[in-house]
């Protein structure tokens, strides 16, 4: 069978399954969730942005669409690889480490969306990722993240669930340890085995708001899906944080 090396997030979301299992997150849903957000911070055109975790860049492209001067990072180096082609003047695309800095000082908005956030076994990383998206912010620059309710996803944990997607039967069970979300996806392709594991701490909002706090953010809005609707920690399924650096 083959198996994770290394860290979960270093492989699995390198593969080309993970773009076959969620390929219905895909470039319209981003576009409908950039307009709302876009409308929301109403910001100048000059603006200049970092999608942080950009995967194959689906948000990146789209709000440089809107006019905005737009970098995607991601540690995927296939897919930045598959971003690339949609470089121009103003959208670039590079392989980075969300916990180190970018480049300081330099981006009115950072965004991190999809939850692409406490993927790491040293909860330390948490700060550190948080404190270098606000060196990496202007001053009174904005950080958008975009993270699962985990009330909402613990309450409602489907465990077991078998997705059938280009032919392969995804088989997938989630469970709960206290303090992370699994996801296990078993799959067999071309004769061949796989099992990955998705692991992602369930940071639940008020986690959010002391992580923010003490990194020097304050929090602006708090919204709880893709239409932007007011957050209850019992009825949304997303926990989407707009917080401005002090
Ligand atoms: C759930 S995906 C979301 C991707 C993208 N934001 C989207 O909505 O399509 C999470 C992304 O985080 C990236 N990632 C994981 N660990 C990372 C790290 N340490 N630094 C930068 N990106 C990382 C993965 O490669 C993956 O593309």
């Amino acid at each position: 069978m083959a198996q994770q090396k290394g860290e979960w997030f270093e492989t699995w979301f390198d593969t080309r399954y993970y773009h076959i299992l969620y390929q219905n997150r895909d470039f319209s849903e981003a576009e409908r969730f950039i307009n709302n957000l876009l409308d929301d911070l109403d910001l100048s055109k000059s603006a200049n942005c970092l999608d942080l975790a950009c995967g194959k860049g689906r948000h990146s492209v789209f709000i440089n669409k809107k006019g905005f001067k737009v970098t995607g990072v991601d540690l995927s180096q296939n897919s930045i690889s598959e971003a690339k082609p949609f470089e121009n003047d103003s959208l670039s695309f590079d392989t980075h480490d969300m916990r180190e800095v970018y480049k300081e000082n330099t981006f009115d908005v950072v965004f991190n969306l999809f939850t692409s956030f406490g993927y790491f076994d040293d909860y330390e990383d948490n700060a550190k990722v948080l404190n270098s998206v606000h060196k990496m912010l202007v001053a009174d620059g904005l950080l958008v993240i975009d993270f699962m309710n985990a009330d909402f996803v613990l309450d409602n944990l489907v465990k077991k669930e078998v997705k059938t997607l280009d032919n392969i039967d995804f088989r997938i069970t989630k469970s709960y340890d206290g303090r992370h979300i699994f996801k296990d996806i078993n799959f067999s392709d071309e004769g061949k085995e796989y099992h990955f594991q998705e692991k992602v701490q369930a940071i639940k909002k008020d986690e959010f708001e002391m992580l923010l706090k003490e990194s020097g953010f304050e929090i602006e809005k708090i919204y709880g899906d893709f239409s932007l609707s007011p957050f209850s920690k019992e009825k949304s399924d997303r926990l989407i944080i707009i917080a401005k650096k002090k």
